[in-house]
């Protein structure tokens, strides 16, 4: 059986999407650490916060998925990752929409910056559909195909740019799987453990157990865990999906 990449480095497999308020963010970090290997940090709180709350994190000795789903020009891109390098950030994102060239440069640029560091270099991460986005959604920004399709096509992108994993939702895993390849991560967002509950803003979702069962590598999860009453038991109900 070929290893996941995740076997060789016992990551931790469910990230939390660390979605709250400026205010709370150091609480957050401080009462979750003990039980989340990685926090993702997005374009809120790091606008709000900036590199500070990434130091928190890494404080809190913890890792940092900074998803600020890069998309520009190649040369712009390439710049905002070697930043992101800089504080030294387990993984990021790009929109594979930004296309070959600017996710080949972005690749490149954090695989040269953690040279020069001597640190790992961030995985990266391609965005291919966002998990709020519906068909009609789609049409509306001129894709008229299928999600499927539009999924596959990025995947496949991604993977010929050289990119480390993709970001899809549960239903898209084995299109993602086939398009990109054994060796791509693929992270999940729109989790929900009980289907059918509160959905949010999200269209496409699914549980964790069908998520890991799958083939998810990650498990991103926001709201259904900073939501919940007691949210430490919520975070080992939703690991036990990877057992
Ligand atoms: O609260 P919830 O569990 O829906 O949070 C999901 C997280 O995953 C959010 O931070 C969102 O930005 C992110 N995300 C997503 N869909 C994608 C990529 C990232 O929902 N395709």
């Amino acid at each position: 059986m070929s290893k996941r990449r995740w076997d060789k480095v016992p990551e931790d497999r469910l990230i939390l999407a660390l979605d709250v308020e400026p205010e709370d963010a150091r609480d957050s970090i401080r009462e979750l650490a003990p039980h989340i290997g990685i926090f993702k940090i997005g374009g809120r709180l790091f606008t709000a916060l900036g590199p500070q709350v990434v130091e928190w994190v890494h404080e809190a000795g913890r890792k940092v998925f900074l998803d600020l789903k890069f998309h520009d020009i190649p040369a712009t891109t390439a710049g905002s990752v070697r930043y992101a390098a800089r504080l030294k950030v387990w993984g990021l994102t790009v929109h594979a929409s930004g296309g070959f060239a600017m996710m080949k440069e972005a690749q490149a640029a954090a695989r040269e910056e953690a040279r020069k560091l001597g640190t790992s270099k961030p995985i990266i991460f391609g965005v291919t559909v966002l998990t709020s986005f519906s068909k009609s959604d789609l049409s509306s920004v001129g894709v008229s195909g299928s999600t499927e399709s539009q999924v596959r096509r990025l995947a496949a992108l991604a993977r010929k740019a050289g990119l480390d994993g993709i970001v899809a939702s549960g239903q898209e895993i084995g299109t993602v799987r086939k398009a990109a390849g054994p060796r791509m991560l693929i992270g999940v967002p729109g989790i929900r453990p009980d289907e059918g509950k509160k959905k949010d803003d999200q269209k496409r979702i699914m549980t964790p157990e069908k998520a890991a069962a799958l083939g998810a590598d990650y498990l991103i999860v926001g709201r259904p865990i900073l939501e919940a009453h007691d949210r430490v038991r919520i975070i080992s109900n939703i690991k036990r999906a990877f057992r």
